[in-house]
């Protein structure tokens, strides 16, 4: 779906998460952060107060967190999410899951974070943005696509993006804890977001190039239930498939 602007794509998103939580009100969510999503979690927060969605019944699983930096330095993705969501809404903080930051056993972690997503019955909707280098969550080109929740490496392109949520560069942390491409895979159903024209190029080289792991994203064209929703920057170097065949 197409739609106009930043703010638009959050109200879409925003109502296809409220249809969710109307067919099955104990959906367990999974929880992209980023600058795309803050327009979702704007008119979530919005439509929560008007009465229109409550989410006291959910479990919530964040995709992805850096590694090595405490939960309470505002870069976080913990932090994040209390700024633009959490501290906002109904949800119940032990049906909220966040991987740790500092976690000494990192594989026990992973394993511990895979068990809680089984345990829950598995991911119902999966909320995505796409990094420009064509990443999911962390999930950073050359990833399996059967990967599961685990400790990678950033790139430097990663690394320079996420500068805005520090201080400077040299705050951002170069590890960072995320959920795998297979975990992603399972869910249920997949929402992808994308807005702005630095999202173009990546954008079309996901839904329309060859399925690849240089490309994660494009691990997306075979999952069973995929929606996309990007603002007309984003999808302004889609090809018009419908056309292009006539
Ligand atoms: C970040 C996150 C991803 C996010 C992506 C795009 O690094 N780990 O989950 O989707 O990059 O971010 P933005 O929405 O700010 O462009």
């Amino acid at each position: 779906m197409v739609v106009e602007d930043w703010d638009a794509l959050g109200r879409i998103a925003a109502l296809i998460v409220a249809q969710q939580l109307h067919d099955n009100p104990l959906s367990v969510l999974a929880l992209p952060t980023g600058k795309t999503p803050l327009t979702l979690y704007c008119w979530l927060v919005r439509m929560y107060d008007e009465g229109t969605v409550d989410f006291s019944a959910n479990r919530t699983f964040n995709l992805d967190e850096f590694y090595g930096i405490d939960r309470d330095n505002p870069g976080s993705f913990a932090a994040y999410m209390r700024r633009e969501f959490f501290g906002h809404v109904n949800l119940r903080p032990e049906n909220i899951n966040l991987l740790d930051p500092l976690a000494h056993d990192v594989d026990a972690e992973c394993r511990c974070y895979e068990r809680k997503i089984r345990d829950a019955g598995g991911i119902d909707l999966a909320i995505l943005g796409i990094g420009q280098n064509g990443h999911l969550a962390f999930n950073e080109p050359g990833s399996p696509f059967d990967s599961r929740t685990r400790l990678v490496r950033l790139t430097p392109q990663t690394i320079k993006d996420n500068r805005s949520f520090f201080r400077d560069l040299s705050e951002v942390p170069h590890f960072a804890l995320t959920m795998g491409l297979g975990t992603i895979m399972e869910a249920r159903h997949v929402l992808l977001l994308a807005s702005g024209r630095r999202k173009a190029k990546v954008i079309a080289r996901a839904l329309q190039g060859a399925v690849t792991v240089a490309c994660p994203a494009s691990v997306l064209q075979q999952h069973p239930k995929l929606t996309v929703v990007v603002d007309k920057d984003a999808a302004a170097r889609l090809l018009d498939v419908g056309s292009r065949s006539r």
